[in-house]
């Protein structure tokens, strides 16, 4: 095979060389003498000319539209002066081409990629959405993060291992999408939400050091950094313990920031899970915002357990914002359960109530209390406080959604900066909505530092106090990564999923098999999973997923190019001994 030379590659070094290039026609110009075309390709534009005296080439120049698929062979010459086109990288130059074959015409495209498209319609025609440089260049950035990855940890002796996609339930803690078997009637295959049990079940293997970069399936609630198929870079290892293999994921992210942005990150922050809801109101906090939350709950008297919590603005930060503008956050709050924000004006060691002149609020404070929360938050004249009760929803509160949207709002987030920090010492178990135990992580996380007995006691006893030697990687709000050292203990796994309220039966008919593998010389093991999608993300500097997946689906999970998900004929669903009901 011939060296493949791209459209975009061709510069100076290649002058008077007789060259041949594929690429699409991206616009022509006939000046009758000479025609211009732009030959288009993953790597850029050149420039071709054709010349009345290459009369077969110049022949089927005349014919040429826009999107033809051509191949060309000339010779590359500079250009003149007043010819050179400095916003190509290839501008200096073009080929004069002596032959060109058409390999294949064009129809008019249904729509224009050089203008802004609407999203719908850019998935209905993703192959064409794809052909513009921003999406191309997200891709290349995705394949040169996967190779840095892999080679990273081939370096480290990690085996790249595939695992089963048709498979039993996972127990992320989403729902699964499920397969049905044609040959076992009935039955259903479940798509992995994580290869988590199969990378443990290699630990027991031996295989000590695993990766994957693997596909995972969630049927959950999307947002614009999830998608229903999303990938992993899914890691584990044998015979370490958590501080060591953090740094160990650290070093990578250090590296593929290195290679792919020339930054050299700083070490990473480490804050325990409580840490972070007390003062950022979040477990995932954007490290870029520095605003903070001060707990004032001493200085009130309560009617409820929760915290009452301020944030301060610093006058400087308040230049872009009128006054009279701040009581939109009044009404954005509330829809996040704290329906008592009071915003102060901070003036000569008084609050002044800006929106709410009547409010009670401050009516038991007397002047010295007052000073105390001005000094608490550090605040000057001029300055804004923020105070409101604190509601919490899955690892965030309300004042984070506050401190959160404040951020975006006045601009305090430098979007060239990367924070990445670790988040550990979650708790085991959380209740969900009905009051259950639920897993915080998932049901493998192995509690942290305690003796087995004294576990054993304690899970029976009061497991919400349980901390999880687990962690998180979070870096400028979204979680990067999450993992944690597992349980290799056969009956602490099984304690686990009777607190988890999963019946003997369905334990031995989903688990039973995992169960007893932990009984065969299981070493301690630890793993990640690195989400892929949201690492390119921030690389890209996009805030969506869709824009560095090549065929995402929509928010309902919808694949507007294929139609997928689909209806399936009667007969078919005969096959499956299924059939619609409705
Ligand atoms: P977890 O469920 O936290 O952990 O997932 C790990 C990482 O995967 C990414 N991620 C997603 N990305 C895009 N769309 C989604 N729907 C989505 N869901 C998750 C996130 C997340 O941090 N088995 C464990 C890991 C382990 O313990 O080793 C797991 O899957 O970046």
């Amino acid at each position: 095979m011939t060296k493949k030379l791209f459209c975009g590659e061709i510069n100076k070094k290649f002058l008077n060389q007789e060259i041949i290039l594929y690429g699409w026609i991206q616009n022509y110009r006939n000046l009758g003498k000479l025609i211009f075309i732009n030959l288009k390709d993953r790597e850029g534009i050149i420039q071709a000319v054709f010349k009345p005296k290459y009369q077969v080439a110049y022949n089927i120049a005349n014919t040429l539209r826009n999107n033809f698929c051509v191949k060309i062979k000339g010779k590359i010459v500079k250009r003149t002066k007043k010819n050179k086109n400095v916003k190509l990288l290839t501008g200096e130059i073009e080929i004069v081409v002596f032959d060109i074959f058409i390999l294949n015409k064009s129809e008019s495209l249904p729509i224009d990629i050089n203008i802004h498209n609407t999203e719908e319609i850019r998935l209905k025609y993703r192959y064409l959405d794809l052909r513009q440089f921003k999406m191309i260049k997200n891709l290349k950035l995705r394949s040169n993060i996967m190779h840095y990855i892999r080679n990273f940890l081939e370096k480290n002796k990690f085996l790249n291992i595939e695992t089963p996609i048709l498979t039993n339930s996972t127990l992320e803690g989403s729902r699964d999408y499920l397969v049905p078997s044609r040959i076992t009637k009935h039955h259903f295959y479940a798509l992995p939400q994580s290869p988590q049990i199969f990378k443990q079940l290699l630990m027991i293997s031996g295989l000590d050091r695993y990766y994957q970069i693997a596909k995972c399936f969630r049927d959950e609630d999307l947002r614009s950094d999830r998608q229903p198929e999303f990938t992993q870079i899914d890691i584990e290892m044998s015979f370490i313990k958590s501080d060591i293999f953090r740094l160990f994921i650290e070093k990578i992210i250090f590296y593929i920031w290195k290679k792919i942005k020339n930054i050299s990150l700083n070490k990473f922050k480490i804050l325990t899970f409580k840490e972070s809801m007390k003062i950022f109101g979040t477990d995932k906090p954007d490290l870029r915002n520095k605003l903070k939350l001060v707990d004032l709950s001493d200085f009130f008297i309560k009617t409820n357990k929760k915290r009452i919590v301020s944030i301060n603005i610093k006058k400087k930060y308040l230049s872009k914002i009128k006054l009279k503008d701040l009581n939109k956050y009044i009404s954005f709050i509330n829809k996040y359960g704290t329906n008592d924000l009071n915003i102060f004006k901070v003036y000569k060691n008084k609050l002044i109530n800006l929106f709410n002149k009547k409010s009670t609020y401050l009516i038991n404070l007397n002047q010295n209390k007052i000073q105390d929360i001005i000094i608490k938050n550090n605040s000057y004249d001029n300055d804004i406080i923020f105070i409101g009760t604190e509601y919490l929803y899955d690892n965030i509160s309300s004042m984070g959604y506050l401190r959160k949207k404040l951020g975006n709002d006045l601009n305090l987030i430098n979007n060239k900066k990367y924070y990445p920090l670790w988040i550990i010492n979650y708790p085991l178990f959380k209740k969900d909505k009905l009051g259950n135990l639920v897993s915080m992580n998932h049901p493998f996380t192995s509690p942290k530092n305690y003796s087995i007995d004294n576990l054993y006691d304690l899970l029976e006893k009061n497991p919400q106090q349980i901390i999880s030697d687990s962690y998180d990687l979070v870096i400028n709000g979204y979680e990067i990564g999450s993992g944690s050292m597992r349980i290799n203990n056969h009956k602490i796994q099984k304690k686990i999923f009777n607190i988890l309220q999963i019946s003997k039966i369905n334990q031995q008919k989903n688990f039973g098999f995992f169960l007893e593998a932990l009984k065969f010389g299981t070493p301690p093991h630890i793993g990640i999973a690195l989400g892929l999608d949201r690492l390119v993300m921030l690389l890209a500097n996009t805030n969506n997923i869709r824009d560095v997946i090549a065929f995402p689906k929509t928010t309902s999970a919808n694949c507007l190019l294929t139609n997928a998900p689909n209806k399936i004929d009667t007969h078919l669903l005969k096959d499956y001994g299924l059939s619609y009901t409705f």
